[in-house]
C-alpha cells in the first residue's frame, strides 16, 4: 500500500501542481502537439507535460496503456497517470440517453445499463466517468436536457444515485468499475432563455427546493468527485463561487471527495470578467476548493508563485494533491496502473449479444407512448408496411453524448422492422430532410404513393442526434424542416398511420398531434433503437415509458414543468385540477403532454386509494394503498405515481410534487394493491428562512400522473 503523506513529503512544488492538471490525451503522443499545436497554445513545456497527473478524450485501451508506459518510464515518483472520460449512456453499446431512461422510472434498469457500460469504459481504459449529469431542467431548448433525466428533482436524484452505485459496484479498485463525478454544480440546467452556458439567476428558494437535491442525492450515493458549472449563479461562477463550493457543499452537506473544474471553466472566469488574468483566475478557484484544472493552464504556471507570495496556502496545496493521490490509491493503479484495460479485454467486453439485449430492453422502457387514436399496435400481418420520413433507413439515432458508440452498429427502423416482419414488404421514402434549413418537398410525392399503397405507415420523424447535447440549443423546437407538411399530407393518403419521433428534447408535437392519430417518442434509443421500435410497434413489447419532461405546445411556453406554484389567479378551467399560473390567449396554459403522462396497450384502472389514517403526526407515518386493475387482454407495466400538494404554508408550495413511485407489471385481468409509507420529511420544504420544514395542515395526496390525477385524499399532519 502505497504510503501518500510519504510520497508527498518527497514530491517538489512543481511535481504536486502536475497532479492538479488535467489535459487531453493528443499532449501526450501527437508530437506536433509540442511543436505547434495545444503544447505551444497553452504555454507548457516538454516538462510541463511529463508531470501531470491526469488525462482526457482518449481513444482506447491502447492509447491508455501507450501514455500510461511512458508516464511511467519517465516519472521518477512513478505517479500512475488518472483517465478519466464522459459516459453518459453507455460506451460502445449505446442506452437511450439519459432524458429517456428517466421515462423508465426504473432505477434497476438503470443500474443494469450502467453496469455494462461500466463494463465496456472500463476495459478500454476510463477509470474514472464525468457521471452522473444531474443537471434539473425546465426548458427544452437547452440541448443538454438529454444528459439528464429531467424535471423532477426526485427522480433525477434516484437516477443519479443509482449511476453512482452501479459504476461503483464491488468497490472502484476493481478493474470494471468506475469512480464517478457528479456534475455540473450548480444549476447549470437553469440557463437563461434556454442558451448553452448562458446565466443563471435563481433564487435561493427555488435552487434548494429544485435544483440542489440530485447533486446532494448523489453525495450521499457516495459519488468521487464533483464539477462544478460553468455557469455563474447569481452573478458568481460556479468554480469560483465560496457560497456553493464551502458553505452548501463542504460545511452543510460534508462533501470531502475531489473536485475537478469543466472544461478551460478556470480559463473562463477572464471571459466572465471576474479575473483579470489566469494567475487571478487560478488563485480563485483553487482558494474556493477546486483540485484538479481541467484543460487551462492557471495552476500549472501559477499555483507556485501564489504559493510563494502567500495567497494560496502550501497545506491546502498539499491537501488537494493528497485527494488526488487517495483516488488513485483507492482505484488500485499504483498496484495496476492500467486498471485491467488492455486491447484484449476491451474486444471482449465490446458490445456484446448480452449487452445489445439489454440496450434494447432499456428503448423499450424508455419509449413514451404520447397519443394513441386505436392504430398501434399494428397487426404483425400485415403485408405492406411503408417507413417514411428522415429517420426511417437511418442508424444516426444513438444521440449526443456516445462516447464510442457508432451509428453504423446501431440497428436503424427499417433493419428493426425487417427482422420482425421477414414476409411483409417494406416500402422506404424519405420524403424530407430532418434539418431545420433544408425544405425541399420534392420526396413527398413519392412518400404519399408509398402510403396510398400500404396497409400500415409509420412516419420516422425527429431532430439529428447534432441538435441536443453541448452548445446544441434551439430557439424553434418543432419538427425540423418541412416534416410536419410531410405528415399531414402522409396521413391524408393513409389513415393507418403512426408517427415515431427520435429527439433529444421534448419537441413542440402540436402540428403533428394535428393531423396523426399515434405517436411514440423513442428519443434517442441507441443501438438498439430500430428493434426495440419495431417490437413496440407491432405489439411484441408493450409501451410503459412516462414523460420525465413535459412536451410544451409552443416554445414560447418554455420554461414550462408540471410542479410549479400558482400565482393568485391562476386559470381555473384547463384540464388539470388545480388551476395555472398564467393564461396565454393564444396557446392555453397547459402542455401538450405533462411530466408523467405515458399510454399502454393495457387498460389500467386505478379502482381504490386509501388511508390507513387520516392525520399523521411529526414522529409517525401512514400508508396509502393504490389499487390498479389490468382490464385488458394485454399483460403491461404501469408506474404508479403518489403526488402531494401542501394546501396551505407560509410560502408558496407547487401544484404537485411527486413524493414516491412504484413500477409494477401486471397480466391481463390482473390487480394489485401496492402501498406507500408517508412520513412527515416527505412534506417537508424550504421555508422563507430556507429551513428545510414541514408544517402542520392539510396536504392533498393524489395518484394518477401529473396532467390527468385520478384519486386524491386529504391528510392532516399534525
Ligand atoms: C465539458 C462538459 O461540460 C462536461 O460535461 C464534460 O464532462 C467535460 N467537457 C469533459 O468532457
Amino acid at each position: 500500500m502505497v504510503d501518500i503523506s510519504k510520497l508527498i513529503s518527497e514530491m517538489t512544488t512543481e511535481e504536486k501542481i502536475g497532479q492538479l492538471v488535467q489535459y487531453n490525451a493528443n499532449l501526450f503522443i501527437d508530437s506536433e502537439a509540442g511543436i505547434t499545436g495545444p503544447l505551444t497554445d497553452a504555454g507548457l513545456t516538454p516538462e510541463d507535460i511529463g508531470r501531470i497527473g491526469s488525462v482526457l478524450n482518449f481513444k482506447n485501451a491502447e492509447e491508455v496503456c501507450k501514455i500510461q508506459d511512458m508516464h511511467l518510464a519517465a516519472d521518477r515518483n512513478k505517479i500512475p497517470m488518472v483517465f478519466m472520460m464522459d459516459v453518459i449512456h453507455g460506451y460502445r453499446t449505446i442506452f437511450p440517453i439519459p432524458l429517456g431512461l428517466g421515462c423508465s422510472f426504473d432505477t434497476e434498469l438503470v443500474k443494469e445499463c450502467t453496469r455494462m457500460a461500466s463494463d465496456e469504459a472500463s476495459a478500454a481504459g476510463i477509470q474514472v466517468t464525468f457521471t452522473p449529469m444531474v443537471d434539473y431542467v425546465r426548458d427544452a431548448r437547452w440541448g443538454r436536457v438529454m444528459e439528464t433525466c429531467g424535471e423532477e428533482p426526485l427522480l433525477n436524484g434516484l437516477m443519479g444515485a443509482a449511476q453512482v452505485e452501479a459504476f461503483r459496484g464491488e468497490g472502484i479498485e476493481k478493474p470494471g468499475n468506475l469512480a464517478t463525478c457528479v456534475k455540473h454544480y450548480a444549476a447549470y440546467g437553469g440557463a437563461e432563455a434556454g442558451r448553452d452556458y448562458n446565466t443563471v439567476e435563481l433564487s435561493e428558494h427555488t435552487l434548494r427546493e429544485f435544483y440542489l437535491p440530485a447533486y446532494k442525492a448523489c453525495i450521499d450515493a457516495g459519488v468521487d468527485m464533483l464539477m462544478p458549472s460553468f455557469n455563474s449563479l447569481n452573478g458568481v461562477p460556479s468554480v469560483a463561487n465560496n457560497w456553493l463550493m464551502n458553505d452548501i457543499l463542504r460545511d452543510e452537506w460534508g462533501f470531502d471527495g475531489l473536485v475537478i473544474s469543466d472544461y478551460n471553466a478556470i480559463g473562463e472566469l477572464i471571459t466572465h470578467g471576474v479575473a483579470a488574468d489566469i494567475k487571478e483566475a487560478a488563485e480563485k478557484a483553487f482558494n474556493c476548493g477546486c483540485h484538479i484544472e481541467m484543460c487551462s493552464s492557471g495552476y500549472v504556471k501559477h499555483l507556485a508563485e501564489l504559493v510563494d507570495e502567500g495567497k494560496v496556502s502550501a497545506e491546502k496545496l498539499d491537501e488537494a494533491v493528497y485527494k488526488v493521490l487517495e483516488l488513485k490509491a483507492r482505484l488500485g493503479l499504483f498496484e495496476d496502473p492500467y486498471h485491467g484495460a488492455s486491447p484484449e479485454a476491451e474486444a471482449a467486453h465490446s458490445l456484446t449479444p448480452t449487452n445489445r439485449a439489454v440496450a434494447k430492453k432499456a428503448a423499450m422502457e424508455s419509449a413514451v407512448l404520447l397519443k394513441n387514436e386505436n392504430i398501434l399496435p399494428f397487426k404483425k400481418e400485415v403485408r405492406k408496411v411503408a417507413l417514411i420520413g428522415p429517420f426511417a433507413d437511418n442508424h444516426e439515432i444513438i444521440g449526443f453524448w456516445s462516447c464510442q458508440g457508432k451509428n453504423e452498429e446501431s440497428v436503424s427502423v427499417k433493419e428493426g422492422v425487417a427482422a420482425l416482419l421477414p414476409d411483409a414488404e417494406i416500402v422506404v421514402a424519405k420524403g424530407c430532410s430532418n434539418k431545420w434549413n433544408e425544405l425541399d418537398a420534392s420526396g413527398i410525392a413519392e412518400a404519399v404513393a408509398a402510403a396510398e399503397a400500404a396497409d400500415a405507415v409509420i412516419l420516422c420523424l425527429g431532430e439529428p442526434q447534432n441538435y441536443s447535447g453541448e452548445g446544441n440549443c434551439r430557439t424553434d423546437i418543432d419538427l425540423p424542416g418541412i416534416q410536419n407538411q410531410l405528415a399531414e399530407e402522409v396521413a391524408k393518403a393513409n389513415s393507418n398511420t403512426a408517427a415515431i419521433i427520435f429527439t433529444g428534447r421534448p419537441l413542440v408535437l402540436s402540428k403533428l398531434n394535428a393531423c396523426i392519430p399515434a405517436i411514440l417518442n423513442m428519443w434517442f434509443p441507441g443501438t438498439e433503437g430500430g428493434s426495440a421500435a419495431a417490437a413496440l410497434l407491432f405489439g411484441d413489447a408493450n409501451p410503459c415509458g412516462k414523460l420525465s419532461m413535459s412536451f410544451p405546445k409552443s416554445v414560447g411556453q418554455c420554461p414550462i414543468y408540471y410542479n410549479h406554484t400558482n400565482t393568485g389567479r391562476p386559470k381555473p378551467n384547463e384540464d388539470r385540477h388545480y388551476g395555472y399560473n398564467s393564461n396565454y390567449i393564444d396557446c392555453g396554459n397547459l402542455p401538450l403532454f405533462s411530466f408523467g403522462h405515458g399510454l399502454s396497450y393495457s387498460n389500467f384502472v386505478y379502482e381504490d386509494m386509501t388511508l390507513s389514517s387520516d392525520s399523521l403526526t411529526a414522529d409517525g407515518s401512514l400508508e396509502v394503498k393504490i389499487t390498479v386493475l389490468n382490464d385488458s387482454a394485454v399483460e403491461g407495466k404501469e408506474t404508479v405515481q403518489l403526488y402531494m400538494r401542501d394546501m396551505v404554508a407560509s410560502n408558496v408550495r407547487p401544484v404537485q410534487q411527486l413524493i414516491a413511485f412504484n413500477k409494477i407489471s401486471l397480466a391481463p385481468g390482473e390487480r394489485k394493491t401496492i402501498t406507500f409509507t408517508i412520513k412527515e420529511e416527505m412534506l417537508r420544504f424550504w421555508n422563507n428562512e430556507n429551513k428545510y420544514v414541514s408544517e402542520p395542515g392539510e396536504f392533498r395526496l393524489s395518484t394518477g400522473c401529473a396532467d390527468h390525477l385520478i384519486k386524491t385524499q386529504s391528510v392532516i399532519l399534525k
